[in-house]
């Protein structure tokens, strides 16, 4: 029995943080009760890649990074303190940080994310729950959107992984896709390509930071059939290969976070996220901690982490 990806003995194991879980929940839904379930860090300040549709680079700032003590501070005061349940690491390239991912790992045993371009070879990492590996389209589009080369070498990295760590490497993939304007017409294509080599999919869709971004898929008859489409894929693959639920697909379809830059079904509270220096962002795990940076819009949000806690009945 696997649920998430998780087996029946892990789950025996992390009983006391499930009852932490069950605890928010029924916290938020009998008193409305407001305790993060996730968090997010932005472990370092570099990327090697500058992708198209990227909001990181849309607020970056020159300034130094934590070292692992200062990490270890940060993880006892936002992460620790607040019994989240899952971590993701992300950045920048959070894979040029191999001493902070350690140390999250060793903090949080197989219940820390690392989200990687996958350009770098993947390194196997005892304990960690799973890479998120970013594709965003077959290959063509995907160096479009990501730099040229940028496809051979993710995929060789993926491949190599899966062949190098034992007959079970595969179930420590999970595909990431955007959706944008440029590659919604790949999306079928991208799960044929990599459904026999990772184990799941999660698929969400481009967040501008300014109206009118050409990359933004506008609400439609376009975007709804992309949705559909995948939703049909759901039933075909019939092996929950693709993780987004339906009731989380439908609400791909339309607004569902806010009005213009604030949020306000969005539950930004459900998961603490902090910048590279350790201070949490706002509203969410795109913002930033400086009031001056530029805002995603929320009416056009697409993002998969909170959109997903709207489909299960939480709100803003
Ligand atoms: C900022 S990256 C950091 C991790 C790593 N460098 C990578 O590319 O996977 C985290 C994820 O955010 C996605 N992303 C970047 N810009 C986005 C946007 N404007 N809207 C939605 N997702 C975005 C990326 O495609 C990637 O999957
Ligand atoms: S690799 Fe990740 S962080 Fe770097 S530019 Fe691309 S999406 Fe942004
Ligand atoms: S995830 Fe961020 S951008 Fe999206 S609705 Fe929530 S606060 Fe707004």
């Amino acid at each position: 029995m696997e649920i998430m990806g998780r087996g029946f003995t892990q789950i025996i194991q992390e009983m006391p943080c499930y009852f932490h879980i069950f605890g928010k929940f029924a916290g938020y839904k009998l008193l409305n009760r407001k305790s993060p379930l996730y968090g997010s860090a932005d472990i370092i300040n570099v990327c090697n890649l500058h992708c198209t549709h990227c909001y990181w680079w849309l607020n970056r700032k020159e300034n130094e990074e934590l070292t692992v003590e200062q990490w270890q501070k940060v993880i006892d005061e936002k992460f620790k303190k607040n019994h989240v349940f899952i971590i993701t690491l992300v950045g920048g390239e959070p894979t040029l940080r191999p001493d902070v991912i350690d140390l999250f790992v060793k903090q949080f045993p197989k219940r820390v994310c690392i989200v990687s371009n996958g350009t770098l070879p993947i390194r196997k990492i005892p304990n960690l729950y799973f890479y998120w590996i970013s594709i965003d389209g077959t290959k063509e589009i995907h160096d479009k959107i990501r730099g040229p080369g940028s496809y051979d070498k993710t995929r060789k990295h993926v491949l190599e992984y899966v062949q190098n760590n034992g007959d079970k490497a595969w179930k420590d993939i999970w595909i990431t896709m955007t959706i944008n304007s440029q590659n919604y017409k790949t999306v079928k294509d991208v799960m044929e390509e990599w459904h026999d080599h990772t184990n799941k999919i999660g698929f969400q869709f481009h967040t501008p930071f300014a109206k009118g971004d050409p990359l933004f898929l506008p609400f439609g008859p376009e975007r709804t059939r992309v949705v559909d489409d995948i939703m049909a894929m759901r039933k075909k693959f019939d092996d929950d290969y693709i993780i987004n639920p339906d009731s989380q697909l439908e609400l791909m379809k339309k607004n569902w976070g806010g009005r213009g830059t604030t949020p306000i079904d969005c539950p930004t509270w459900a998961i603490v996220s902090v910048d590279h220096m350790g201070r949490e962002k706002r509203p969410c795990c795109i913002g930033s901690a400086e009031n001056s940076a530029m805002k995603p819009i929320c009416e056009e949000c697409g993002l998969g982490c909170y959109s997903v806690l709207v489909g299960y009945g939480m709100k803003g």
